[in-house]
């Protein structure tokens, strides 16, 4: 897409608009430079997934754009990035007609089915070998866009294959698709591109905890919440979605004035450097090209183990034909083509039946109907409880006890029952009644307005008294190794621990006598208990488990204040001013800071040794370190994940949260996982194993 020497040049651009005033070139010139560089940050956000600018510098020159063309608006263009955002509400997705037909994909399961398929595409095609293109199947929502002189004309949903909805608006909204893109260079004038919108697990994960917040139903999984986002009426929520997409094949082209279609786009290889170099989102990082059938399935093989590493769902792999004129003789049914076969991996989604619900109390008092099923391996977890989120899901479902459901379970994302299946009912299916009064302590719920939720607002009820303690020693609040959720259990059984303060002043002496515990246990969980003192600030704001505070709050708080209980004299309108936190999050923090006893418990904490300070972590400037980059893959020979970052931390050095241009070092070890791939395209990162590091660190 763009030379490293254009990179140079567009990022001193950018650096410079932000800085200076540019007022002394004119209207034109500044609008061009703000569009170039706007669209490079663009590029390196949504496709690169490695910013340049931070989103609050993205906006500064956004604006200055916008405004530039509120006072010019003859030099507003199709391609201009403030023309994705679109005023008003849709009021229906007319249909239209595809440029060529949206066909389906044949599926294979195994590696003998590959073969087979290997064997009729010889046939067909009278070639004794054959190339094939692998790549990702995407598991999203296919969408076709056509550019037309450059510029991006329609986008629409594949709909019955023939006819699909044009949601050109939104699809504007998603700033992974350029909005322009330079196929006049290659004699271009009109042209069709598939691919699939994708939702990152994340987003997915986020979207769900919001949309139960707000007394939504959650969507059953990324692939749907894609498909409702396409759909929605306001544009401006579908930018807020942050939806990705992927391109991958062209489907139609229409050259300008009889030029030949260039040689690099007779193969589907071709097809995606092309687009890749256009600056579209790609499988170009993942595709492989192969000689061998033997070939591509060891490389579906290998792939399957990346599957839960990549930030989106894939359910398997698509192998075409690279040679496109070969493509055209081995021809397609009028379902998919015989040119290309979709390898699914291993299905993640069974059947089971829905034995009981059981009722569990959260540590905030929110009631979660349980489902409990017959035990069923999905993707290689054994499957037998499933949360069922709320009344209105159970309600909505209308799920009942003795009901055979479809349940599943999508990579990390956690186990879901997407429907019962009706047909397989009996009549003997019996309703599932909720209870009026809390499972554990035994007071009455209720339902405040506007939630989803039942709730026990009994704040002493044992069951939340619990619930906090094992949120607080927790692997992402307190890490408190060896006071795992089971020796909590126990403890709170035994009169041990009764309060979060407890756990600082625990009586190892009888702790000693417990069985199961001896010398080596009790020192190592005092030791435990101990260092979590010292733990950062953010650590014990997100342990306190304030509701809505999530971890990503609890840093922002953290960073905002010095010193913990300073949050006591904080206003709504303060609390509000912070990044991300709108009133609800803010009236929460509010009253926690405003309740005695957790006022009280915060000063019991503090006399206790408790770390209530924002020490920002000191790191050495002078260490040989200082300014490099590290990230760990895969398990190292001799040192412990922690071990090795705590190490670059004493150095001066910096660990990084992903693979980027920014990072010096990935540090390697066994069964590493996709960073390595990713880190292997980016020449500046440097990969070295655990000695090479120890090396550095020797001659620091
Ligand atoms: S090629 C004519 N390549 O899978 C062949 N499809 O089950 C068209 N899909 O409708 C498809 N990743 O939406 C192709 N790398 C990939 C894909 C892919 C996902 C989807 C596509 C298609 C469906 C068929």
């Amino acid at each position: 897409m763009y030379t490293p020497d254009e990179e140079k040049q567009l990022s001193s651009l950018l650096q410079k608009l932000l800085k200076e005033s540019h007022a002394q070139a004119s209207p034109a010139e500044q609008v061009k430079r703000l569009r170039q560089a706007l669209r490079y940050a663009e590029w390196r956000y949504y496709v690169q997934d490695d910013p340049v600018i931070s989103d609050g510098e993205y906006d500064q020159l956004f604006h200055q754009l916008k405004q530039l063309e509120t006072a010019h608006p003859e030099l507003i263009t199709p391609d201009s990035p403030t023309q994705r955002i679109a005023s008003g509400l849709t009021e229906n997705f007319p249909t239209v007609a595809h440029l060529t037909p949206m066909l389906s994909l044949d599926n294979s399961y195994n590696a003998a089915d590959l073969r087979d398929w290997d064997r009729r595409v010889k046939e067909l095609s009278h070639a004794r070998s054959v190339r094939y293109c692998i790549e990702p199947k995407y598991d999203g929502a296919s969408i076709s866009l056509i550019y037309e002189n450059n510029i991006l004309w329609r986008g629409a949903t594949r709909g019955d294959g023939v006819r699909g909805d044009d949601i050109t608006t939104n699809i504007k909204q998603i700033k992974a698709i350029p909005l322009a893109a330079d196929f006049a260079a290659l004699g271009i004038r009109r042209v069709e591109i598939r691919g699939e919108i994708l939702m990152h697990k994340e987003t997915f994960k986020a979207l769900n905890e919001q949309r139960l917040a707000e007394n939504l139903p959650p969507f059953a999984n990324p692939r749907n919440a894609t498909s409702g986002s396409l759909r929605m009426i306001d544009p401006r929520e579908v930018a807020k979605r942050k939806l990705q997409a992927v391109l991958y094949q062209i489907s139609f082209l229409e050259m300008s004035d009889q030029q030949p279609v260039p040689e690099v786009l007779r193969c589907q290889s071709g097809v995606i450097k092309t687009l890749h170099q256009l600056g579209f989102p790609t499988p170009y990082s993942l595709m492989k090209v192969v000689h061998h059938i033997d070939e591509a399935i060891q490389y579906l093989q290998e792939f399957e183990q990346l599957r839960d590493s990549l930030p989106y769902e894939i359910d398997g792999m698509v192998i075409k034909v690279d040679d496109i004129a070969l493509q055209e003789k081995i021809g397609s049914t009028t379902h998919h083509p015989r040119w290309a076969i979709a390898y699914k991996f291993k299905a993640r989604q069974a059947t089971s039946v829905l034995r009981k619900v059981e009722f569990q109390v959260g540590r905030t008092g929110a009631i979660t109907p349980v489902a409990k099923i017959d035990p069923v391996p999905i993707g290689g977890v054994t499957v037998s409880s499933i949360s069922l989120f709320n009344e209105d899901v159970v309600r909505e479902k209308d799920l009942r006890i003795g009901d055979t459901v479809l349940v599943e379970r999508a990579g990390d994302v956690i186990p879901y029952i997407v429907k019962p299946i009706v047909e397989m009912r009996t009549g003997k299916e019996k309703p599932i009644v909720f209870p009026s009064h809390c499972p554990v302590c035994g007071d009455p719920l209720v339902k405040p307005p506007g939630e989803a939720a039942w709730r026990c607002v009994n704040i002493n009820c044992e069951a939340q008294v619990l619930e906090r303690l094992i949120h607080f020693v927790s692997k992402d609040a307190m890490d408190i190794k060896s006071l795992g959720e089971a020796n909590v259990r126990r403890f709170y059984e035994l009169g041990i621990l009764r309060s979060i303060p407890d756990i600082y002043r625990l009586d190892y002496d009888r702790i000693k006598q417990l069985d199961g515990f001896g010398e080596k246990s009790v020192h190592n969980l005092r030791q435990a208990v101990e260092a979590s003192k010292k733990q950062p600030l953010h650590r014990l704001i997100y342990a306190l488990g304030i509701r809505y505070v999530g971890e990503t709050t609890a840093r922002t708080l953290a960073q905002a204040i010095t010193y913990l209980p300073d949050l006591r004299h904080w206003s709504m309108d303060q609390l509000t001013q912070l990044t991300d936190i709108g009133p609800k999050v803010a009236s929460s923090i509010y009253a926690f800071f405003h309740h005695r006893d957790n006022i009280h418990m915060l000063e019991e904490l503090e006399r206790l040794g408790v770390n209530m300070h924002n020490q920002p972590v000191q790191a050495k400037p002078t260490g040989k370190l200082s300014g490099k980059t590290f990230l760990f893959t895969g398990t190292l020979p001799h040192l412990k994940r922690h071990e090795a970052e705590a190490l670059v931390e004493q150095h001066g050095g910096k660990i990084a949260s992903s693979v980027s241009r920014n990072l010096d070092y990935l540090v390697v070890g066994d069964e590493p996982g996709s960073k390595l791939e990713k880190a292997r395209q980016i020449p500046s990162v440097q990969i070295i194993n655990e000695a090479q590091f120890l090396k550095l660190i020797e001659s620091a």
